[in-house]
């Protein structure tokens, strides 16, 4: 049984983590979804909100887990026995970064990434953007799951 990592923020998730998700379910037989409990910059949602959110969205795949750390993805991904992680790349924009952190959790213990493209309709999407979009009161539709784009106004009312 081979089960994958997807990593993210997911601050908030969007449909191009969908996407991504959607592709590794097909590929994998065990998909864990990780919600960095820390991310870089100060999340709009604490990590147990984001991780409600990817429950529900992806409450009809049976072969989903969500699950939120702190610290480094490779530590996470030994403690459950993942194979490989998994990386959506949107753009060759995303390539480099994505590469030189994919190089360097396989330098930390040896763990694959694998990387999937997103399909070209959701290539310019981001949280960020996401975000910006729902807090001047712009059309979430195509953008966010509706449980996302409920969320998003609540918390810019
Ligand atoms: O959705 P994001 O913000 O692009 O996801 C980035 C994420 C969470 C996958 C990355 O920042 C990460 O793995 N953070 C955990 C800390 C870590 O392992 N850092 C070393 C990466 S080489």
């Amino acid at each position: 049984m081979t089960v994958a990592v997807v990593p993210g923020s997911f601050d908030p998730p969007t449909l191009g983590h969908v996407d991504v998700i959607a592709r590794a379910v097909e590929v994998f037989d065990r998909v864990l979804i990780a919600v960095v409990a820390n991310p870089s910059k100060k999340p709009l949602f604490s990590s147990a909100e984001r991780t409600r959110m990817l429950e529900e969205i992806c409450a009809d795949w049976e072969n989903t887990d969500i699950d939120a750390f702190e610290g480094l993805l490779v530590h996470f991904a030994e403690a459950k026995n993942a194979d490989v992680i998994v990386k959506g790349l949107r753009a060759v924009s995303d390539f480099e970064y994505e590469l030189q952190m994919a190089q360097m959790n396989n330098h930390l213990t040896g763990v694959q990434t694998v990387f999937l493209p997103t399909s070209a309709e959701h290539a310019y999407l981001s949280s960020s953007l996401v975000k910006e979009v729902g807090r001047f009161g712009g059309s979430l539709d195509g953008l966010v799951s509706p449980v996302v784009a409920a969320a998003l106004k609540e918390r810019f009312q």
